[in-house]
């Protein structure tokens, strides 16, 4: 390039129709998922730590499905609220046939046979002491023993419809047990299996602790022998390799605006869908952003998920998935 000639980059944003002609980087609302916290109460209840969502049950969840399907929205990854009597140290009622996960899976996929319903696999809801895995008489995490719990609700959940399988909760050796168990019982049949496979311990899940109502039986504990150290970046790879050799159908990271880093390393692989988990940290950070006159909601919205895509997760789930759809609809 000569010394007198430079680069006539702002001919690309002369106007809005060139603007989006140049867009190579596009939302899908087929491409939001909207997770739901489910409830055996026939209502539709406040979360004070997420103002933007409501616990749901019975007709007004049914409703509020059919509502964001007629937006665009395909996926729905439900999480259950359970109430305090059924939590137990060895988390029975994860797989419980009758629990209110598999009843809900059921009537779901029978109103809504089109939907799909991504099932969370993990203790956390069940577990009296709010962790993603049983315990040993001392309290260590018993690795194995909840790998063997795990399996037995992801089949308890499969039997109930699940479209999609995704363990959460960071045990080593998860995907393999339930990819495994999953093609025994149901073979060319059997959901896909979504892993968190890299999962971050993160200051970012409170508001979702509330939502569930395993905060208060967490007691203030962390999940740092599980969940990922975000300051430790050779475990990265070898989180999400294993997870591919095990068996694993699409990998998600989380949380998301925090780790556009390692969603762009593993999408450069190329083989398998990466999606991000737009978690709730950061859904209350723009929403009281919003709130507090900071910034503005929807542009804040758009702006957070258009960098996930650019790091290249296809799929995003968030708890403003119909917003956002309605927003690019407008365009
Ligand atoms: C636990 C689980 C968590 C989230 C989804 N599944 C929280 C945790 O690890 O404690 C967090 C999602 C969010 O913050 O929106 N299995």
């Amino acid at each position: 390039m000569s010394l007198y000639s430079y680069e006539r980059l702002r001919l690309y944003r002369k106007n809005s129709s060139i603007r989006k002609m140049m867009q190579d980087v596009m939302i899908d609302p087929a491409h939001l998922i909207l997770p739901l916290f489910i409830s055996d109460k026939e209502k539709k209840e406040d979360i004070m730590q997420m103002p933007y969502v409501s616990r749901l049950g019975g007709r007004y969840l049914e409703d509020h499905i059919q509502k964001c399907i007629e937006v665009g929205i395909v996926g729905f990854a439900l999480f259950p609220v359970i109430e305090e009597h059924l939590k137990s140290e060895q988390c029975e009622e994860a797989w419980n046939d009758n629990s209110l996960m598999a009843r809900s899976l059921r009537i779901l996929k029978n109103r809504f046979p089109q939907a799909l319903f991504i099932a969370d696999i993990a203790l956390d809801p069940f577990h009296i002491q709010g962790h993603d895995g049983l315990l040993t008489a001392d309290g260590c995490i018993d690795n194995d023993k909840t790998v063997q719990a795990l399996v037995q609700q992801a089949l308890c959940y499969t039997a109930a419809g699940a479209d999609i399988i995704a363990p959460s909760d960071m045990m080593d050796g998860r995907i393999r047990a339930i990819s495994k168990a999953l093609e025994e019982s149901a073979g060319s049949q059997r959901p896909l299996i979504l892993s968190y496979c890299t999962k971050f311990a993160s200051c970012l899940y409170g508001p979702f602790r509330h939502a569930v109502d395993s905060a208060r039986f967490l007691k203030g504990a962390n999940k740092k022998t599980y969940q990922m150290d975000y300051a430790s970046s050779f475990q990265i790879p070898r989180e999400y390799q294993s997870d591919i050799d095990e068996g694993a159908d699409i990998l998600m990271v989380k949380p998301a605006t925090l780790y556009l880093d390692v969603i762009q390393q593993l999408s450069a692989k190329k083989t398998h869908p990466i999606w991000a988990y737009h978690v709730s940290g950061e859904c209350s950070l723009i929403w009281n952003g919003a709130q507090n006159g900071i910034l503005n909601f929807e542009d804040a919205l758009i702006e957070s998920l258009f960098a996930m895509k650019r790091a290249g997760s296809q799929c995003i789930i968030t708890y403003f998935a119909t917003q956002a759809a309605e927003r690019l609809k407008k365009g």
